[in-house]
C-alpha cells in the first residue's frame, strides 16, 4: 500500500536518506525511531509529496509520487491524515475551526452542524471536550498538539502519520493517545505511522518499529523482536528510554518490566 524503494535524499552535501526500503503494512501501526536530525520527518514528508526523492521510488496507493499529477497527489493525501510535529495551527481561527479544516476541503457536503457534531467527537477523542470556541492561541503546548492530532483524524482518514504525538505531554494525556491509537487501528482499520522518542509509547502501540541512523534503516520488526536487537545504537536507545537499572542493558532480562509510564 505504502513502499520505499532505495530512497536517497541528500540536502546539498548532506546525505540525510541513503538507500532506504520500507513496506508499511495496511492496518498496522508502524513506528520510527531515532536520534534527532537522522531523517525521520523527511522520510515522512516522501509519503505525502512535501518532499521528493533523488533516487528510488515512493509508492503512495498505487501512485510513484515522483510520477503523479497534481490531481494524483491530492487524492493521495485526502486519504492521509497529518499532525506535523510543529502542530501547524491556524492562530488566526478558533480551536474548532482549525479541527473542521480539512472537512471543509475533503467533505464538502456536510452542514455546519455536521461538521460541529465530528468536531465535538474528536476533541472527546483526544480529551478537550467543549474546547472548540476556545482562541488557538490561548492554548498550552501540549493542547495545541492534541487540537494537531483531532485535526489529524476528523476527515476518517486510512492512513494517518503522527510526527511525535506524545512529545511535550503529560504521562496520562501520553496514555491517552496511545489508547487512541490502538481504539482507532482495531474499531477503524487505520493504519498509523507515528515518529516517537518515547520508547515506552512504542512499545505499547506498535506492530512494527524501524530505526533510523546515519541514513539507514538499522533495525526494522515488531517490539519484541527490537528488545533482542543487538546493534549498539538500538541497545543505547532502548537503555537509555527504558531508564534500566546500571548493569542491565537488555529489558528482557529484567523479569517484571511493565511497561507502564
Ligand atoms: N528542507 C530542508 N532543507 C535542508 N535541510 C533539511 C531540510 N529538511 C530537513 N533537513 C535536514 O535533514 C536532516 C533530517 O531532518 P529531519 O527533520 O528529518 O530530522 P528528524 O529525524 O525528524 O529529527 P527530530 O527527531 O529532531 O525531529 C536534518 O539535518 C535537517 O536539518
Ligand atoms: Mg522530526
Amino acid at each position: 500500500m505504502l513502499r520505499l524503494t532505495d530512497v536517497h535524499k541528500s540536502f546539498g552535501e548532506l546525505v540525510v536518506l541513503d538507500g532506504i526500503s520500507l513496506e508499511f503494512q495496511q492496518g498496522l501501526t508502524t513506528a520510527i525511531i531515532g536520534p534527532s536530525g537522522t531523517g525521520k520527518s523527511v522520510l515522512l514528508k516522501h509519503l505525502v509529496g512535501l518532499t521528493h526523492a533523488d533516487s528510488g521510488t515512493v509508492e503512495c496507493f498505487g501512485v510513484d509520487m515522483a510520477r503523479a499529477s497534481e490531481r494524483e497527489i491530492y487524492s493521495v493525501r485526502r486519504r492521509f491524515g497529518m499532525l506535523f510535529q510543529d502542530g501547524a495551527l491556524f492562530d488566526s481561527m478558533s480551536v474548532g475551526e482549525n479541527i473542521a479544516f480539512p472537512l471543509v476541503h475533503h467533505e464538502k457536503e456536510l452542514s455546519a452542524a455536521q461538521r460541529m457534531e465530528r468536531v465535538e467527537q474528536v476533541l472527546e477523542e483526544v480529551e478537550l471536550p467543549g474546547f472548540s470556541t476556545r482562541d488557538t492561541t490561548a492554548l498550552s503546548g501540549g493542547q495545541r498538539k492534541r487540537v494537531g492530532l483531532a485535526r489529524a483524524i476528523i476527515h476518517r482518514p486510512e492512513v494517518v502519520l503522527f510526527d511525535e504525538p506524545n512529545s511535550g505531554l503529560d504521562p496520562m494525556t501520553s496514555d491517552a493517545i496511545d489508547a487512541l491509537i490502538l481504539r482507532m487501528k482495531e474499531r477503524l482499520g487505520v493504519t498509523f505511522i507515528v515518529i516517537s522518542h518515547d520508547i515506552v509509547g512504542v512499545m505499547n502501540v506498535a506492530d512494527q518499529v524501524g530505526m533510523l541512523h546515519g541514513g539507514h534503516l538499522i533495525a526494522y520488526g515488531p517490539p519484541s523482536e527490537l528488545v533482542h536487537n543487538p546493534h549498539p545504537m538500538v541497545r543505547r536507545f532502548l537503555g537509555r528510554n527504558l531508564a534500566l537499572p546500571k548493569g542491565t542493558d537488555d529489558p528482557t532480562t529484567l523479569p517484571s518490566l511493565k511497561l507502564h509510564r
